[in-house]
């Protein structure tokens, strides 16, 4: 593997917010759009815990000016969004549908007339149905398919957008949506899901280059992490901590940025897997880490165990848990220290590896809305927000080199599985009438902008 010579990442932090486009845009059926798997999902009965859809949601595809608004007064420099495949690309593969080019083409021109930067996410789960229905990303071409795709995107914007995200969380899309069920293409797989992940890193490997050719200035990627805490000191939990470890974190890790996999999870993904890792490793200019929380990882003990509000089925090699630590309202612990503890980790690992930093995720939902005097009073998102920006200048001044804060999320949002029911925005929105109302969060996060940007 050939290690890339660093390239500037950010000349100047990004102080940014982020979104995706299942989760805000709406218009799902609108100027040739085509159907993804979160549609097909939604449309099943039970799949989603209100029972709603993305069909509306914030409308943003229509009230994306006023949104770009919100992003002006909030003072941040830096968008991270996603561009929805099928809306380029209905059926996955060609025709380019123009209208739907059309709208992040409008989108990136008022976001850069606003300052803002724009960071692309090319692929945040909205998978092409009929690219899910012809073996999505468990099988191979898929990776391909999505770097024809990105060639598109980038002929139509890189002269404007100049810093990218290949794919999101690819270890979500394998765990949830593979291997669990609970997401979208809702397959319970279980560990024969593994191959997903090996395709998504195949696929973000191959998009790195196209976008390289393309001649973008830095490729990020956006890859969730959580320090795993052993239950206890016994051998019986200290190895179920650890395969849960290698599962979560270094599985996509190590692949992305040293080009190789843990030992222990070959058998695990598909012949051949390995030929691939020089296509996948050492093309990231800056490595996106997205942080909600540790998980505490034991031996398997009987009975149902709770995973960031997911029920793990029985039969798993492990049991995870975390009590005596606030909630969130989605019941996710809140321990802003793990987040330097993950960075620290990350750098202990991989040392000059590592690339340059950004935390492209990190925020906290609590179902505040307007009181009385009409103002969202989200002092615990205002808690949540000080301390792990307090627990990000830690591993700051700890040596770690990170280059950019985007706060998850805008925007009250479809929140996947639980439809509306939890709310990450630092702006409320009435989803009857669409109605964006700024929470107290969103001033003191403007307010911390600004003094950090002095
Ligand atoms: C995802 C977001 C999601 C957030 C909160 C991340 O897993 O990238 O789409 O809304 O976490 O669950």
């Amino acid at each position: 593997m050939t290690k890339r010579a660093p390239r500037s990442a950010a000349s100047e932090f990004w102080w940014g917010t982020a979104t995706s486009a299942y989760q805000i845009e709406g218009a799902t059926s609108v100027n040739g759009r085509g159907p993804s798997t979160w549609d097909t999902f939604c449309a099943e009965p039970g799949r989603i815990a209100d029972g709603s859809t993305g069909e509306v949601s914030c409308d943003h595809y229509r009230r994306y000016a006023e949104d770009v608004a919100l992003m002006g007064e909030l003072g941040v420099n830096a968008y991270r969004f996603s561009i929805a495949w099928p809306r380029v690309l209905p059926t996955g593969v060609g025709p380019v549908n123009d209208a739907g080019l059309d709208f992040y083409d409008r989108l990136v021109d008022a976001l850069l007339a606003a300052g803002v930067t724009p960071v692309p996410t090319l692929f945040h789960w909205d998978t092409p149905q009929p690219l899910e229905d012809a073996g999505g990303w468990l099988g191979r071409d898929i990776a391909h398919r999505f770097a024809d795709y990105v060639d598109v995107v980038a002929a139509r914007l890189a002269d404007r957008v100049h810093d990218w995200i290949t794919i999101n969380e690819p270890r979500e899309l394998t765990m949830l949506g593979y291997a669990l069920g609970v997401h979208a293409p809702g397959r319970t797989a279980m560990f024969d899901a593994l191959p997903a992940a090996h395709h998504l890193l195949l696929g973000h490997g191959l998009a790195a280059d196209a976008l390289h050719a393309a001649g973008v200035a830095t490729v990020g990627v956006a890859a969730s992490h959580a320090p795993v805490w052993p239950a206890s000191d016994e051998p019986a939990d200290t190895d179920a901590a650890a395969l849960f470890d290698l599962l979560d974190n270094w599985l996509f890790a190590d692949a992305l940025v040293r080009g190789s996999y843990p030992e222990d999870l070959l058998p695990l993904l598909p012949p051949g897997a390995t030929d691939d890792l020089p296509s996948i490793g050492g093309r990231l200019d800056w490595y996106g880490v997205n942080y909600y929380n540790p998980i505490r990882v034991g031996a398997a003990v009987a009975g149902a165990d709770q995973v960031d509000g997911i029920t793990l089925p029985e039969g798993l090699p492990f049991s995870a848990d975390i009590t005596g630590v606030p909630m969130t309202d989605f019941g996710w612990p809140v321990v802003p220290e793990g987040l330097t503890q993950m960075l620290r980790l990350l750098v202990e690992r991989y040392g000059d590896d590592l690339p340059p930093l950004v935390i492209t995720e990190n925020g906290c939902s609590y179902a505040d809305g307007p009181g009385p005097d009409g103002r969202v009073h989200d002092v615990r998102r205002i808690d949540y927000l000080r301390d792990h920006l307090g627990a990000l200048d830690a591993a700051v001044s700890a040596g770690v080199d990170v280059r950019g804060y985007f706060c998850w999320s805008l925007l009250d949002n479809f929140e996947w599985a639980e439809g509306y029911r939890q709310r990450f925005g630092l702006v409320h929105v009435d989803f009857a009438t669409g109605t964006r109302t700024p929470k107290d969060s969103f001033g003191w996060y403007a307010e911390h902008i600004r003094a950090a940007r002095g």
